[in-house]
């Protein structure tokens, strides 16, 4: 059986966003109104989001073009993120002459209540993983914070015997603990603060906000278990 290979070296480690970057103003977007108070500013606008991820299925193709891929979703911060990603693929693979077949998986995880990350992680839904032997997978990610997630993840993932682990996370946030794997294909790396919008959410609210946003004090409040 052939060894799983972890390429890691290839990781830009994405667009990085400073401490002191106070984000944009709300005045400046549009968002839903049932929001309105509950946001502290945005960080990376739904435009940019799409840019970026535009790059990374180009990085992704030109890495894996031509070989199949299993992509596994990581349910549920990284579904609007993998939706996107493997539309930018699929796109690409209609106007280049190289390809690459996709089957789509997906896996739940959870690890956090409110705010914070709890130390137990739940791996639910497909729990046998074992098509993935012998096969090309690439998981996708929303965010990537205390790097604990991911490290389990890929434990489990290894387990089965992939011929390859890439790893895509939209964002990964600078944190002091984070020694765990960094992502192959980063979007954002971001201040150590807690985001929601584009599938992120806090106790299930805000997946449906396009924009990646900093929560305030009192949409914590509100919003808290
Ligand atoms: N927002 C939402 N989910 C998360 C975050 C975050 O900042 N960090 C880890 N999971
Ligand atoms: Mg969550």
């Amino acid at each position: 059986m052939a060894d799983v290979v972890l390429q890691t070296e290839r990781g830009s480690g994405g667009i990085v966003i400073g401490d002191d970057w106070p984000g944009y103003s709300l005045e400046l977007f549009s968002y839903p109104a049932h929001y309105a108070g509950d946001l502290q500013c945005v960080v990376v606008p739904h435009g940019v989001i799409m840019d970026r991820t535009e790059r990374l299925a180009h990085d992704i193709m030109d890495d894996l073009g031509d070989h199949d891929i299993a992509v596994l979703c990581v349910l549920k911060g990284g579904y609007q993120f993998c939706a996107d990603l493997v539309d930018k693929i699929k796109t690409l693979s209609c106007s280049s002459d190289r390809t690459i077949p996709m089957r789509v998986h997906f896996i739940r995880l959870k690890s956090y209540l409110n705010d914070q990350s709890t130390e137990d992680l739940h791996i639910l839904g497909e729990e046998d993983l074992s098509f993935l032997a012998g096969k090309n997978v690439l998981i996708v990610e929303g965010i990537i914070g205390t790097g604990k997630t991911l490290k389990a993840l890929l434990k489990h993932v290894k387990a089965f015997q992939p011929k390859m682990i890439k790893v895509a996370g939209l964002l990964v946030k600078r944190m002091p603990h984070n020694t765990a794997s960094v992502p192959d294909y980063v979007g954002f790396e971001i201040p150590d603060r807690f985001v929601v919008g584009y599938a992120l959410d806090y106790n299930e609210y805000f997946r449906d906000l396009n924009h990646i946003c900093v929560i305030s004090d009192s949409g914590k409040m509100k919003y808290k278990i």
